[in-house]
């Protein structure tokens, strides 16, 4: 039973509350349940929240909720701008030196990549500054990984994402699935990606707002790397040279993961790629972890 100490820092609440998860049967809930209302009642007590602070934080978790739909993920988008995303990729990151660094999956990876052929394009709209991303899927001993998956997706020229501006962008752009050929490599023709803010017309650009942060990310693009007895990768790539690097709205830069998107004037490759000439080029190896 909860005392009724007089002066509430004293209270038993927690105690009791820890004492009611004795019952659960999996030791990692349990676990995870213990440390998060330890840490729940350390911060109500550390801040003395107040009622209407409670009420307030209820309402804004109840309207990231509601902002979710089947194309739109407030609660990703929260973890990411909190920092807890990159803190998990942190947590988990890959061991090896020389693996691909991970960094955060992000809120737009929620619509399956179409298959498609080595050297196309995933940029079906052909407004932006044309670019190849070539580059090869290794094991962590520098074996090439013929057959490994590139899953790739990108904002187009003005920042928006195929799901965000299904009025202008057809499904898919921006979007591909490669599979590396026999020497692990691969390729794919789009535009150079620009900067874009991250979604603010919900209750985590009013928190962005309201601590007075911008709301932009690096020009980048995802990949998620995959192969038979391999841990996947998931990464991006950031553009060297570009604005946010050193304040990306989600914390998820690496240094390692900045490629040059070299300016390229070379007719015999641009014609070899089926790229217009000059074009800008990026290479990436995607290193893999052996699992
Ligand atoms: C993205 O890069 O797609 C992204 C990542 C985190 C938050 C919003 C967007
Ligand atoms: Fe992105």
């Amino acid at each position: 039973m909860i005392s009724h100490a007089t002066d509430a820092t004293d209270s038993t609440v927690t105690d009791e509350a820890l004492r009611s998860l004795s019952g659960t049967a999996d030791p990692r809930l349990r676990d995870l349940l213990t440390a998060l209302i330890r840490h729940l009642h350390a911060f109500a007590r550390e801040t003395r929240l107040t009622r209407e602070e409670w009420e307030r934080a209820i309402g804004f978790l109840t309207a990231t909720g509601q902002a979710c739909t089947d194309t739109r993920q407030e609660f990703i988008l929260l973890s990411d701008v909190l920092g807890l995303s990159m803190l998990v990729e942190e947590i988990n990151g890959h061991q090896v030196p020389g693996a691909t660094e991970s960094t955060v999956l992000g809120p737009f990876h929620m619509t399956a990549s179409p298959a498609r052929e080595l050297g196309a394009t995933i940029d079906l709209v052909g407004d932006g500054e044309p670019c190849v991303v070539s580059g090869r899927v290794l094991s962590q001993d520098g074996t090439p990984l013929p057959g490994a998956t590139v899953d790739v997706w990108q904002a187009d020229r003005h920042g928006f994402y195929d799901v965000q501006r299904p009025d202008v962008q057809p499904p898919g752009n921006g979007r591909g699935l490669f599979t590396a050929d026999p020497e692990g490599r691969f390729r794919f023709r789009t535009c150079v990606p620009s900067p874009y803010p991250i979604p603010t017309d919900g209750p985590v650009g009013e928190l962005l707002a309201a601590t007075g942060r911008h709301p932009y990310r690096p020009a980048h693009i995802h990949f998620i790397a995959s192969a038979a007895g391999h841990a996947p990768v998931t990464t991006h790539i950031f553009v060297a040279g570009g604005d946010y690097l050193d304040s990306d709205a989600v914390f998820a830069v690496k240094d390692s993961l900045v490629r040059d998107f070299a300016e390229t004037d070379d007719p015999v490759l641009a014609q070899e790629w089926g790229v217009a000439n000059p074009f800008r080029h990026a290479h990436v190896d995607l290193v893999l972890e052996r699992s």
